[in-house]
């Protein structure tokens, strides 16, 4: 089941917008203030709102909604329907997860370790304490169905499972392995070091 968003890559951007204003800027600005003039390839794009940011030529995009993938691909950006988990990355220096780990999760370490090996930067992307959800079971359902992050691939069992203060969520990135963890308007960037950095 997927809620509004997931079904309409139009809306998901325009529900985006409003969510963020100006800091949804703020945000992919600073991914590409990071990863300065290296290729980039996000898991988890989406229709692919970081490639507007980054460019057609260094920016690639990997997603399991057949939609999403198609609204990118029509606008010319390198988006594969693919599964972050299963199928091999393209050549790019820098890997970046943006709104993903809550989707995702119990599984953000193993998708975060493999980014690292594949990449010479890694960057995270999360909101900052929005899933402390108070909500009775099934009307948390009904939203999440309708409204929220019903994906159509991750379960709301799981997705439950991210709480976090901020202060929580720094910690636990830390315990991931970030090396810089900082807070940036409504987000907080992870930046980790990958296997192919150079510099290691
Ligand atoms: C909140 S959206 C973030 C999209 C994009 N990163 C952005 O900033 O707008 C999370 C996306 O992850 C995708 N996703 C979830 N699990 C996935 C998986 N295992 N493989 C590929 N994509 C996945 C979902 O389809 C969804 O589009």
């Amino acid at each position: 089941m997927k809620s509004l968003m997931y079904r309409s890559p139009r809306f998901y951007t325009l529900t985006l917008r409003v969510i963020h204003g100006k800091e949804l800027e703020r945000r992919y600005g600073e991914v590409l203030k990071i990863a300065g003039k290296r290729r980039i390839f996000e898991v988890g794009c989406g229709p692919a709102l970081l490639g507007r940011f980054v460019g057609r030529e260094r920016y690639s995009g990997m997603e399991l909604n057949k939609r999403f993938v198609r609204y990118a691909r029509k606008r010319g950006y390198n988006c594969v329907m693919g599964d972050i988990f299963r199928d091999n990355f393209p050549e790019a220096e820098v890997g970046v997860a943006v709104d993903i780990l809550h989707h995702i999760t119990p599984r953000e370490k193993e998708l975060i370790d493999r980014m690292r090996a594949h990449f010479e930067t890694v960057i995270v992307v999360e909101p900052v304490s929005a899933f402390n959800v108070r909500m009775p079971g099934p009307v948390r359902k009904l939203w999440d169905s309708l409204f929220g992050d019903a994906d159509g691939i991750n379960s709301l069992e799981n997705r439950k499972r991210w709480q976090f203060t901020e202060k929580e969520l720094m910690e636990y990135m830390k315990g991931l392995g970030a090396e810089k963890v900082y807070v940036l308007g409504k987000d907080l960037i992870s930046v980790f070091r990958g296997l192919k950095d150079p510099d290691r």
